[in-house]
């Protein structure tokens, strides 16, 4: 498995591209199954999670083909196995977005159900009970989630769903079952996060009738059948944020192209009271640190609020800021795992259920760490990133999952990465 090592202390500086997302990238890859024509994703992030949706599909009958590093043609019209087998989604749980596009458009599905992971228990009802609204007869056999619908008019068909708490993949799945839905669907409590409006546009030009993307409350209107399209994934904003936090702890100055600060104000704005200074261009962030951060605490919610994909990583910028901090995580029950990795770096951190306190301390000293989820994987490579001597990473196969070359992009900053094999 492989390891990163990174030698601390060194300022990052200089600039670096951010690639396309992976949470708009996952479920606009599904979106190819709701059509019999290619679908031309542009600014695909090169990532595990990606490959691995890809696979998925490709065993379904998707012929991809691809088109340049970062692009992709999907085409589904040879769509013959509408099935998601358990070793797939249980190294990737984003593979229950196949469940709404397959029941839409091949009226069955047999999607495995996810197990809990990492980060907490994460169950699906929402996406079932909502498409059971639409109409679909859906039971769960031997640990499998038997989905039927008829097609056509005889398919799914327009409903009102209000979903109990904001899911993101949930308000994906059902807006994707919807395009194809006989009649209007509304989402009520829908998911406003900026990769659900990427999806939508994706959607729409697809031939889809959708509005209300971006707010709590999204219509759809059915259609009877999608078309091709081409569609450039949005820039990935966690990867911004990480990047911004990894300079902001290290002292550093930044220029982080191809990405925008709209989508970032929660997390800009705890980066300008921890006395940072950063310039929004039209397509690039810059960030110029002070010589210490002040602690900022941070409360998670769902957008525009702090996201919980940000929290590792200001936990790790809290550890060696000047002051203390509380980080409240509401989303998930068990997302603080990379605390305990950052007190092996000589962090002062005490959790209390969902609380964590923070005090900053002036240095953290290099140790071997375990990296135990995508974001908590991120927290430990900052912390590496400002302590004294060499810290190790191991398990670094969760970064893969969603950090484009991230030894690459570090060393082009300046840092001292290696990745080890
Ligand atoms: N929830 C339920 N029932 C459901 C659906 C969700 O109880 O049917 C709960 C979850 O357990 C959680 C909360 O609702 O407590 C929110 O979960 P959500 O469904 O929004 O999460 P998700 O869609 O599974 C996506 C991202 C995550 C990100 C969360 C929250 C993708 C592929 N994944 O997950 O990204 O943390 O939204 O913003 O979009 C990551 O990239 O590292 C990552 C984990």
């Amino acid at each position: 498995m492989d390891k990163l090592l990174i030698e601390g202390g060194t300022p990052l500086a200089g600039e670096i591209a951010i690639s396309g997302a992976k949470n708009a990238a996952l479920p606009i890859l599904c979106a190819c199954l709701l059509t019999a024509e290619p679908l031309h994703l542009t600014n695909v992030p090169r990532l595990r999670d990606i490959a691995t949706m890809l696979r998925l599909i490709e065993q379904m009958g998707v012929a991809v083909t691809h088109d340049g590093a970062n692009g992709v043609v999907l085409d589904s019209s040879g769509l013959s196995n509408p099935l998601a087998p358990y070793d797939m989604v249980k190294t990737m749980r984003a593979s229950i977005l196949v469940l709404g596009p397959l029941l839409a458009r091949h009226g069955e599905a047999r999607v495995s159900l996810p197990g809990g992971c990492a980060i907490g228990a994460r169950p699906v009802e929402q996406h079932i009970l909502g498409l059971q609204a639409m109409g679909a007869s859906i039971h769960v056999e031997h640990g499998y989630i038997q989905a039927g619908a008829g097609t056509g008019k005889r398919g799914l068909r327009g409903a009102c769903i209000v979903t109990d708490m904001v899911t993101v993949t949930g308000t994906e799945n059902l807006m994707m079952a919807a395009a194809l839905a006989d009649g209007e669907t509304i989402i009520e409590n829908a998911a406003r996060e900026p990769e659900v409006v990427d999806l939508a546009n994706c959607l729409v030009s697809m031939g889809a009738q959708i509005s209300g993307a971006g707010t709590d409350k999204i219509r759809i209107r059915g259609v009877e059948r999608l078309h091709g399209a081409t569609h450039r994934i949005m820039a990935d904003r966690i990867e911004t944020g990480t990047y911004l936090c990894a300079a902001a702890a290290s002292g550093g100055s930044v220029r982080l192209t191809g990405t925008s600060a709209a989508y970032l104000d929660a997390v800009v704005d705890k980066l300008l009271d921890a006395g940072c200074d950063i310039v929004a261009e039209r397509d690039a962030i810059r960030l110029k640190a002070p010589p210490r951060l002040k602690a900022v605490s941070i409360r998670t919610s769902p957008y525009p609020a702090f996201p919980t994909d940000m929290q590792a990583q200001f936990m790790a910028i809290n550890c060696v800021a000047e002051g203390s901090a509380v980080i409240r995580e509401t989303i998930f029950e068990n997302r603080f795992m990379h605390a305990v990795e950052l007190i092996r770096l000589g962090a002062d951190i005490r959790i209390d259920a969902s609380n964590a306190m923070v005090t900053g301390v002036e240095r953290l000293q290099g140790a071997t760490v375990m990296a135990t989820d995508l974001r908590a994987s991120a927290s430990l490579v900052i912390a590496g990133l400002v302590a004294q001597g060499e810290t190790l990473i191991d398990r670094i196969y969760h970064l893969d999952r969603g950090y484009e070359g991230i030894e690459e992009k570090l060393g082009q900053l300046g840092a001292r990465v290696r990745r080890i094999r």
